[in-house]
């Protein structure tokens, strides 16, 4: 069964801005790009680097290991290294809540 989870305000997080946030032991990375928030596991799968420390440019997040590029909405692969995209979570907001949809 899916439930919503808070996991930060809509303050703590501007525009071209993430974090990484916690839910039941799964490291998840947080974005907000021009305003709109997008979840992903916060873990390349090129070699399990933590995504969180690496560049946001636009939609696409880098890889601070090897450079695996991937795109914040879907998780696509962007640039190999990596080939196989990252999980991605449904995010909602409710006044100033965000939340992360899981499992
Ligand atoms: S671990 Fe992310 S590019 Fe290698």
């Amino acid at each position: 069964m899916s439930k919503l989870i808070k996991v930060a305000k809509t303050s703590e997080l501007g525009p071209g801005q993430y974090k990484s946030v916690e839910i039941e032991g799964e490291h998840i990375a947080l974005f907000n790009v021009e305003g709109k928030f997008y979840a992903l596991k916060d873990v390349c799968t090129h070699d399990s680097g933590i995504l969180t420390g690496g560049t946001l440019r636009g939609h696409t997040i880098e890889c601070p290991r090897h450079g695996a590029q991937f795109d914040v909405r879907t998780g696509a692969v962007v640039r190999m290294p990596a080939y196989v995209g990252v999980e991605t979570y449904p995010v909602q907001v409710e006044g100033n809540d965000i939340l992360i949809k899981v499992e």
